[in-house]
């Protein structure tokens, strides 16, 4: 028997001394340990801030064969031959180490038919095998009952099993299906149920990395990355809601957005080239009486795609320009790109030149590329003084009185190359390499834009990032990218939203009508009603695609497109509660089914159907020309929305769908906020507020505050519970700390409405 390795403890870490280098074990929580081991690279996390570590009672005792580490909810085996395995604290195995050598993928094709079928164009996926000394492999047993989740914005289904993935951050503008290795965003966390037991692995390594996730064999999975440390955390939990919790923690949450960011958002490349087009697209909007919070601005605003400008040939004035949408209930939404045009008499170019806020060649010249202004310069996002001369810059936009900031191209995507590997970026002040910096570009930059509209709007950050890594959650809203007018990515929508959300991004949303490519009555009416419940609610479409605004296709398009921004705008409330809940607890919104109901086998690969929150079941028409489906609801009695017909649950039921129905359940004994028909989100706080119920018996939680601010820091909130116990409702304020409380609560009961007033001298209220 191989002798164990000896260890040292030091704290909550222990280190253990194999003679092929050390190996640490850190207990941060009793439910997330990380794995590390040192392999020459220096430098911080940027996905995990601040210190995580509390302090959790632990034992270690050495048996003949490997050493056991145990908190109260998890077990770790070390073996000699550095084997992992981890329990939870019932015995269940989560995550253990693969004994035997991976078994390649036989692709049935030697080195010369290989570039046979290459020349055609198709490409031939290589096996990752060990290319050289920094390269290394971490591969876990998996079940035959296990199921994958996770990895941020990947493509394919719910269900990661059966694919492997890049994390290296891409501008993919070809149809991006399961097939795609790699696309926006590196999120490098995986969730596991394996024989229904949760846990996560979150591998924080900016470098290139990649996830075989059981394609290549069923007996094992595999994480593998080019370079970097070994530096991994085992996250467990009693329920895969508390795995994501736990993950959330440690990475952070998105903070509770500005309330109008939940409201309809019109957008497409091309709009703002002129003040004209813009204004034509509010009044058709308003015309159509389309509710509407913002209209976003692409390049085309810019003075020949320079950042941090506004071309006065096209706006007059863009100061008035944006005040004058603003008093029309619109907010503008900038796009900015990392690119700075190299341009010697542009301030924001000579400022970085004269300062080397520029990344470098390895000779030490500024790198430049080509992105849309032409030959450009990237900023050092990993920089701490880049970051806040980026932050400054957004002064030029906030000072034209922008509600929010949308950056994009920043994985970086260029147009001449892939930036080469060996490009000088800086990992905060200590040199480093595009190499090492990529994944983490459009998160730097995230973060920088985040700060800027902080210090100068005093209010909740809007950024819309398209690159992100694991952590960027914290400061920035993002949306998947380039999708396409085609059926594939609407049904796409649905798990690729949900991963997203249990990889930590719960602000998330799709172009909805489709990017690229031409859209269709058909589809973007379906697309709408899909997407009415994602976060983020934007149409956006390309230059050059057919138009998709909502009235583009005459009727019955605007009709229902306005029936679901209605719709929409009645829920905003409850959407707004649940973002207060997730700022806590780090749940998405929009999340799959198997969230909720981790233990119903028939919901752990289920890609068209998701929640939103516990209560709300939303089965979408994601196929063309159907007009029924069948909807699995799991546990429980359900209540179809538009009719109030009730189901019991764990069963199958065929819907009717036709064209102008979503179909939507809400579980039963349910209680959900009612916003009122509004054209946008108000800027002046509710007075009332409705409470619907679905049910006799029902409890809410429901959270109040001025929807802009940080004021709700300093306990600038309402919190009440809204009651419904055998058709009697009631409500308690249970935290009272924002002035415009509301005046009178409504609660709509299943036969009549009930209307409660406030007593502002004994703080509650009556009927
Ligand atoms: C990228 C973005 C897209 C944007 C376009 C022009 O393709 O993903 O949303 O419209 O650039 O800026």
């Amino acid at each position: 028997m191989k002798a164990l390795p000896t260890y040292q403890q030091e704290d909550q870490t222990i280190t253990f001394h194999y003679p092929a280098g050390e190996l640490q074990l850190t207990v941060l929580t009793p439910e997330i340990v990380r794995v590390y081991q040192y392999r020459g690279n220096d430098g911080a996390s940027y996905a995990i801030e601040g210190a995580k570590q509390t302090p959790t009672p632990f034992t270690l005792t050495t048996d003949a064969d490997h050493y056991t580490l145990t908190t109260s909810a998890l077990t770790l085996n070390l073996d000699a031959d550095r084997h992992l395995d981890v329990y939870d604290a019932q015995g269940n195995a989560l995550v253990t180490d693969y004994r035997g050598e991976r078994t390649l993928l036989d692709k049935g094709v030697d080195k010369v038919h290989e570039r046979l079928v290459e020349a055609e164009g198709h490409s031939v996926t290589k096996a990752t095998t060990k290319a050289n000394t920094s390269y290394y492999e971490v591969t876990k047993n998996l079940a035959p009952d296990e199921q994958l989740y996770g990895l941020g914005d990947k493509t394919g289904y719910l269900d990661k099993r059966g694919f492997e993935y890049d994390n290296w951050n891409v501008d993919y503008p070809d149809p991006q299906l399961e097939i795609l290795p790699n696309i926006y965003k590196s999120i490098p966390i995986m969730l596991g149920l394996k024989n229904g037991h949760p846990y996560g692995l979150f591998f924080d390594n900016t470098y290139k990395s990649h996830f075989d996730m059981g394609k290549e064999s069923d007996d094992y999975y595999f994480y593998s990355a080019v370079d970097g440390n070994l530096d991994y955390y085992i996250i467990g939990g009693s329920t895969l809601k508390a795995v994501v919790t736990n993950y959330t923690y440690l990475t952070g949450r998105t903070p509770l957005p500005q309330k109008w960011t939940l409201g309809y958002q019109q957008s497409r490349w091309g709009y703002s080239a002129s003040e004209a087009e813009v204004q034509a697209i509010a009044d058709g909007l308003k015309q159509h009486d389309l509710p509407c919070d913002a209209i976003h601005f692409d390049v085309d605003y810019m003075r020949g795609y320079r950042v941090f400008t506004w071309d006065h040939a096209k706006y007059a004035d863009p100061k008035q320009f944006v005040a004058s949408l603003r008093d029309q209930g619109i907010k503008v939404i900038p796009i900015i790109d990392p690119g700075v045009k190299q341009d010697p008499d542009y301030d924001v170019y000579a400022a970085g030149v004269k300062n080397n806020y520029f990344v470098k060649t390895p000779a030490g010249k500024v790198y430049i590329n080509k992105v849309w202004p032409g030959d450009s310069a990237f900023p050092d996002f990993g920089r701490p003084d880049v970051r806040q001369w980026w932050a400054n810059n957004n002064q030029f936009l906030t000072d034209m009185g922008v509600g929010g900031v949308w950056i994009d191209m920043n994985e970086p995507a260029t147009f001449e190359g892939e930036i080469p590997d060996d490009v000088v970026f800086h990992d905060q002040n200590t040199p480093a390499t595009h190499k090492k910096m990529h994944n983490v570009y459009g998160h730097n930059m995230a973060k920088a834009t985040y700060a800027g509209l902080k210090a100068q709007q005093g209010k909740r950050p809007y950024v819309i990032t398209r690159a992100a890594y694991a952590g960027t959650q914290k400061y920035s809203t993002v949306w998947t990218g380039d999708n396409r007018s085609m059926w594939p990515h609407l049904q796409m929508m649905i798990p690729q939203l949900c991963n997203l959300g249990l990889s930590g991004f719960s602000f998330v949303g799709t172009d909805i009508g489709g990017f690229a490519s031409d859209s269709s009555a058909e589809l973007l009416t379906r697309w709408i009603e899909a997407a009415i419940f994602s976060p983020l609610l934007r149409n956006h479409a390309a230059m050059g695609t057919r138009h998709q605004e909502p009235w583009s296709f005459g009727e019955p398009t605007l009709t229902i497109y306005r029936k679901y921004l209605k719709l929409r705008y009645r829920f905003i409330p409850y959407l707004y509660d649940l973002f207060a809940q997730e700022s806590a607890n780090g749940l998405p919104i929009m999340r799959p089914l198997v969230l909720n109901y981790p233990a119903d086998s028939r919901v752990r690969d289920l890609d068209d159907e998701f929640m939103v929150g516990d209560t709300v079941l939303v089965a979408p028409i994601v196929q063309k020309s159907k007009i029924n489906r069948t909807v699995y609801l799991p546990a429980g009695d359900w209540i179809d929305f538009w009719n109030n017909r009730e189901y019991p649950g764990n069963q199958d039921i065929l819907v009717d769908a036709p064209l102008d129905k979503l179909p939507l359940f809400i579980k039963k004994d349910t209680l959900l906020p009612w916003g009122q028909e509004v054209s946008h989100v108000a800027a002046t706080p509710d007075t009332t507020m409705t409470f619907k119920a679905f049910g006799q018996n029902a409890r809410y939680d429901h959270y109040q505050d001025n929807g802009q601010d940080f004021a709700y820091e300093n306990g600038e909130f309402n919190r009440y519970t809204i009651t419904v116990a055998n058709g009697e409702a009631s409500v308690q304020i249970t935290h009272q700390g924002f002035a415009p409380i509301y005046q009178t609560i409504t609660i709509d009961l299943p036969a009549d409405a009930v209307t409660l007033t406030y007593d502002p001298a004994s703080h509650t209220y009556r009927a």
